[in-house]
């Protein structure tokens, strides 16, 4: 059984949770070493290090997720995991890259170059937390339990580049990471937000819609924001059923199938830890190599080609097709040029 150490950057709401995935960890032996954060001496960090005996540094730079401590995290051994992918384009000597987002620039290097090429990076897909319903409700799907699947609606609060990295690789994911070939969008930013809580530096909407048509002809239903459902929640629709995951005062899966003829069931899950556990687990089966990793760097780069392709459509007013042509982070463009 190998040890692993590990370090948490940013010991503040979500630190804690992940800590108590590692400590739930059974397939490798986990040492718990150190978090860094820029304020070492806060509530959320003092916490973190009493409950979990962990040694603090304090980090002077103030950039936001996939930030260069992230970033410089990424050493050769080092394994990072994160929560949303972070980045947002950009155009570097006349590439396309991902640009970790913050006022302070990501620095360039191995893991750009690998975007780039598309290469697997077990960090680079938003880490949405694949829950056992989502695992069921796709294994439904292909088994036919529902027939053809035509839509899949996902929503939740905040906005595209926070919660809607979830909603959308969720989709993807539950869709078998079909390609998208076209999408058609519209966003609101009626309060002009240039950031929110954990996110106090990066622009975003109020309200986004997203439709998405994959190349199996499915089409992914993305709302955010305001007037959208603020749970986590999905709907696959079938031509002869339905599938329900987080449906609030329901089961976490429910599914109605024409085919069976017995109403609304809810099937039973495998119960687990928390699906933050259950990502370290899958983290430590890929990088022991028994596993193929689902955060390969092409899923989180579709992810956030589908955001901008949102705000894109936005822009112009108009459907696109992928890929899509913009190379910068769009909303940013649009409140520049005064389209929001
Ligand atoms: N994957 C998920 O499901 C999920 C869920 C919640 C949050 N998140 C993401 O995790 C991140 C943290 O969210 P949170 O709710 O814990 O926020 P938070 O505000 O509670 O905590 C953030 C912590 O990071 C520290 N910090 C800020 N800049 C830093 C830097 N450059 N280096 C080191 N530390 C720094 C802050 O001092 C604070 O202690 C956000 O990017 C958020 O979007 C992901």
């Amino acid at each position: 059984m190998n040890t692993y150490r590990v370090g948490i950057i940013g010991c503040g709401g979500i630190a804690g949770v992940h800590a108590d995935g590692y400590r739930a960890v059974r397939k490798a032996r986990i040492e718990l070493v150190a978090g860094a954060d820029i304020n070492p001496q806060g509530a959320g960090a003092q916490r973190l290090s009493a409950e979990y005996d962990l040694q603090l540094y304090g980090i002077s730079a103030r950039c936001w997720n996939g930030s260069a401590s992230t970033w410089s995290a990424s050493a050769p051994g080092a394994h990072p995991m994160r929560g949303h992918p972070g980045c947002v384009p950009e155009r570097r000597e006349g590439h396309p890259v991902l640009k970790a987002h913050g006022r302070q620039p990501g620095r360039g290097g191995p893991d750009d170059r690998r975007l780039r090429k598309g290469g697997d990076h077990p960090d680079r897909r938003p880490r949405t937390p694949l829950a056992p319903q989502a695992v069921k409700a796709r294994e439904l799907v292909r088994q036919g339990e529902i027939g053809r699947l035509s839509l899949i609606w996902g929503h939740c609060a905040l906005d595209l580049m926070n919660n809607g990295t979830h909603v959308i690789d969720l989709i993807n994911i539950l869709n078998n990471d079909e390609e998208p070939v076209w999408v058609m969008g519209q966003i609101d930013r009626h309060r002009q937000l240039q950031g929110r809580g954990n996110h106090p530096d990066m622009v975003m909407e109020d309200m986004a819609v997203g439709r998405v048509g994959y190349a199996n002809g499915v089409v992914g239903l993305m709302e955010l924001g305001e007037r959208a459902d603020h749970g986590f929640g999905f709907r696959l629709v079938g031509t002869d059923g339905l599938i329900e995951i987080n449906r609030p005062d329901s089961p976490k899966l429910k599914v109605l199938s024409g085919f069976r003829q017995r109403g609304w069931h809810a099937p039973e899950l495998v119960p687990i830890h928390s699906n933050f556990h259950a990502k370290i687990e899958e983290l430590i089966e890929a990088v022991e190599g028994r596993a193929t990793h689902r955060g390969r760097a092409q899923h989180g780069r579709r992810a956030l080609e589908i955001i901008m392709g949102i705000f894109e459509s936005s822009s112009r007013r108009a459907a696109l097709e992928f890929p899509i042509p913009a190379q910068d982070f769009v909303l940013e463009r649009m409140i520049r040029e005064g389209d929001v």
